[in-house]
């Protein structure tokens, strides 16, 4: 089950770090789970299997991609969000989310000519042309962006938190900074929602206006999940590099938010509803 901070729990079989004298936590230099549990982890690009390393490619272009397209949706907002605490923040998710697709082309730079190509292509992607929907719709109201961090910045975090002690070394390094800067995001969104809700129109929107966008985001970022049934999220299990089923994770998301959205005095629609991939 989540855990209230939005931390999903430990994957099942999962060895725990150990926590050295002094309270420092030793790395994790051996993979956790799937198929090489206990092996040391892959560090280096060249070593990886050929059926790995093209996932992990597949799936650094897709985080990458989600952070550039977040960017554009944030932009129109920089300067026109309700108040100048709400600017200084757009402008500092617009910043983090910038960095996030920095360290996701790092590491896609280490897979040489064929990475590359993957970040050249990325960096020329016009809005609207993404491989998620949730990255291809406009923040047309505050609520957009509101809801957007609320919903869709959190299914990001359960990705990371895969990431974060998976089998592939340079990857998990990566995400300790990424988490720490997402749950900002996420905590910006759900007080986003709070005000409309509590405060009204002394904000900026109202509830009708929260749960409007509620209703648009939240049956995309179950979609960004994926499909129930996926072969490839398997494999990802096996290789070590994600911990949970895609309906695993899902499932978690939906209990985690769902007390959350109650308690700002809001309702979610029912998990089935406009859903696009099931
Ligand atoms: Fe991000
Ligand atoms: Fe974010």
């Amino acid at each position: 089950m989540a855990k209230s901070d939005g931390a999903p729990a430990a994957p099942h079989g999962a060895m725990s770090k150990t926590l050295k004298e002094g309270g420092t936590i030793e790395p994790v230099r051996e993979i956790l789970w799937g198929s090489s549990a206990g092996v040391r982890k892959f560090e280096t690009a060249e070593e990886l299997p050929a059926d790995m390393r093209k996932l992990i490619i597949r799936l650094m272009v897709v985080q990458a991609d989600t952070e550039f397209a977040s960017i554009q949706q944030h932009r129109p907002w920089l300067d026109t969000a309700p108040t100048l605490e709400d600017r200084w923040i757009e402008a500092r998710i617009v910043a983090d989310e910038a960095r996030h697709g920095l360290q996701a082309c790092r590491i896609l730079r280490d897979f040489g000519e064929e990475g590359q190509k993957m970040i050249d292509e990325l960096l020329v992607k016009p809005e609207g042309h993404h491989k998620l929907d949730a990255f291809n719709m406009k923040f047309d109201r505050w609520s957009d962006a509101g809801a957007f961090c609320c919903f869709v910045d959190r299914v990001g975090v359960y990705q990371l938190r895969a990431f974060q002690e998976c089998s592939y070394g340079p990857l998990a390094r990566a995400m300790p900074l990424m988490l720490s800067e997402e749950q900002l995001h996420l905590n910006f969104g759900a007080s986003v929602l709070r005000r409309m809700a509590n405060d009204g129109p002394k904000y900026y929107g109202d509830k009708a206006e929260a749960q409007a966008a509620i209703a648009k985001w939240f049956p995309r970022a179950l979609d960004m999940f994926g499909h129930s049934h996926s072969e490839t999220s398997e494999k990802a299990i096996a290789m070590g590099l994600k911990r949970w089923t895609n309906e695993e994770a899902r499932e978690r998301y939906i209990q985690e938010i769902t007390p959350l959205i109650h308690g700002m005095g809001l309702e979610l629609p029912s998990p089935e509803f406009d859903r696009h991939i099931l």
